[in-house]
């Protein structure tokens, strides 16, 4: 019995040596590692683009095709998840950028005017303060710079592929926000 424990041991201290060896880099080679453990990644290979990261050499950007529908013309696109920032389906030629004397975006979505021209108005969570709970008579500061949260969306294919698939209480909540319904849900 005791022996065991003494080979154990031994062997569990031989273990540690060479793990230690490794870590100074005299001990097993990139590729012996490489065939073990996890794949290594090098410095150059680094980075989403799949190019060397010290080059700009091959760089290109990737094509990304926006649409064009002008805004009243363009068809929604569903949530990416429950209460997601809806994408953009409308063209943002000359909307942007938003500055502070011209928002465009404001002229057509403000809840007073958006039913004249067909869009959607902007949800009662943007007119609240979360710091206060308070609702505010005005647009909240924090939700003046729309395209922070809302992007248009283009044709392109994940960088990283991933197996995320959205759930939603409802099918309802792929083409509309709750929020301001359930942000209390579970609070008491
Ligand atoms: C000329 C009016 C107009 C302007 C200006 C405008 N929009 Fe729109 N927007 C619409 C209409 C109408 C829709 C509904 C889709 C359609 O008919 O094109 C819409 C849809 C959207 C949606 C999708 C909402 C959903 O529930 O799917 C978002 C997000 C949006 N707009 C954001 C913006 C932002 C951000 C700006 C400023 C950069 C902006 N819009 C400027 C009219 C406008
Ligand atoms: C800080 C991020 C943020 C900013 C800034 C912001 N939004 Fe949103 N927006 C959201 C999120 C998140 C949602 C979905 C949840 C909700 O309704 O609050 C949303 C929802 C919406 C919707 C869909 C409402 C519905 O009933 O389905 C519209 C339209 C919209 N925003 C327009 C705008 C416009 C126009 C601006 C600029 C004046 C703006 N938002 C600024 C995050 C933002």
């Amino acid at each position: 019995m005791k022996k065991l424990i003494l080979t154990a041991l031994s062997a569990a201290l031989v273990l540690g040596m060479s793990a230690c060896a490794n870590k100074s880099g005299s001990g097993a080679s990139e590729k012996e590692l490489n065939s073990k453990s996890a794949p290594i990644v090098t410095e150059e290979e680094l980075g989403l683009r799949d190019e060397n990261l010290y080059t700009e050499e091959g760089v290109k950007p990737v094509e990304a095709k926006y649409t064009k529908a002008a805004p009243g013309t363009a068809k929604r696109f569903e949530r990416s998840y429950e209460n997601a920032p809806p994408l953009i389906p409308h063209s943002v030629d000359g909307l942007l950028p938003i500055t502070k004397a011209n928002n465009a975006c404001l002229g057509c979505h403000m809840p007073e005017v958006a039913p004249s021209v067909k869009a959607v108005p902007i949800p009662p969570t943007h007119f609240m303060d979360f710091r206060t709970q308070k609702k505010l008579d005005h647009l909240a500061q924090q939700r003046f710079n729309c395209s922070q949260c809302h992007v248009p969306q283009a044709n392109v294919q994940p960088l990283v592929k991933n197996n995320f698939t959205p759930g939603y209480r409802s099918g309802e909540e792929k083409k509309k926000s709750n929020l301001i319904d359930t942000l209390n849900e579970g609070v008491h």
